[in-house]
């Protein structure tokens, strides 16, 4: 039988040794609380949903969140001003840019002007380059952070077992590569990342002890293309015609039965994503805010 990995069950309890933290640390001593910035460019309809979760997450731990909603056609010149003044704003321990943005806006300026000490993304070049590195003073990207402490948590042991990642976006696959592979107490994987242009790519995935797929196509890993026994990621959030129903990328009823576990859609890695944000807002604030 192919066990569940419990997205849900895991974020409750790392948001509870947040919401601990927040007490013990922040609330006590009389500061105030962690603080949030979210800026949103345009309407995108699945970014709406992920800033207002984000939003939510922010709420049912005492955290505070600030959202800078702008228009889709706002000039480069006026985010890099806002992003400036977040920057210098001693009353915002870390904030992010909901990602995609607008195609006229160049995605890695913009990045690049986010202070590191508030990027609590870590898609800032300084702090993606520290994934590799032994550091674990800098931010991890949420989604990444998020997949390996599912693992973790779920005492699932990675340690010179083959990865077969499938996707390398700077969301996920790239910076999840990286944690796997780290020479750590929880990494040491051997890792294949997989993508577009990866020929025979069942030859590479029918040979993984682990796969974790985030391609945004449903139902794309077949049972057909893994061995018995094997531990599925699913990172495709599949929103079907704009309908509530998600769908992940692997077809969950063909998997099931063959997988040793599966991390479902929606529940899996989706809620340990929003919570690894919190973290590393908390992260900020404990370390970096401006006294
Ligand atoms: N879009 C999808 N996932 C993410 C994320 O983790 N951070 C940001 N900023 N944008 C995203």
């Amino acid at each position: 039988m192919t066990k569940l990995l419990n997205g849900n069950q895991v974020a409750m309890k790392i948001r509870k040794e947040i919401s601990n933290e927040i007490v013990k640390k922040i609330v006590n001593k009389k500061q105030r609380v962690p603080h949030l910035g979210i800026i949103l460019v345009g309407e995108n309809h699945s970014s709406r949903i992920y800033v207002n979760s984000k939003i939510q997450e922010c709420k049912k731990i005492g955290m505070q969140s600030t959202l800078i909603h702008l228009h889709k056609n706002i000039e480069e010149k006026k985010i890099l001003e806002i992003i400036n003044n977040m920057n210098n704003n001693p009353m915002i321990d870390g904030f992010i840019i909901q990602l995609p943005i607008e195609k006229h806006l160049n995605q890695e300026k913009i990045i690049s002007s986010i202070n590191p000490k508030k990027d609590v993304d870590g898609f800032h070049p300084e702090n993606f380059g520290k994934i590799s590195l032994k550091n674990t003073k800098s931010f991890f990207p949420a989604t990444a952070l998020g997949i390996i402490t599912l693992l973790e948590r779920n005492n699932i042991n990675i340690h010179g077992k083959h990865t077969v990642i499938i996707g390398r976006s700077r969301i996920v696959g790239l910076p999840t590569s990286l944690l796997m592979s780290r020479k750590a107490t929880f990494g040491n994987s051997t890792v294949t990342i997989a993508h577009s242009y990866t020929k025979d790519l069942s030859f590479y995935t029918k040979h993984a002890d682990i796969i974790i797929i985030a391609v945004g196509i449903p139902n794309f890993l077949k049972g057909k293309m893994i061995k018995k026994g094997v531990i599925l990621v699913d990172v495709g959030i599949n929103n079907i015609h704009n309908s509530k129903k998600l769908l992940g990328d692997i077809d969950f009823d063909s998997v099931n039965g063959i997988a040793s576990y599966i991390s479902p859609v929606p529940g899996g890695v989706g809620p340990m994503t929003r919570v690894m944000l919190l973290k590393n807002t908390l992260h900020a604030a404990l370390h970096y805010r401006i006294k």
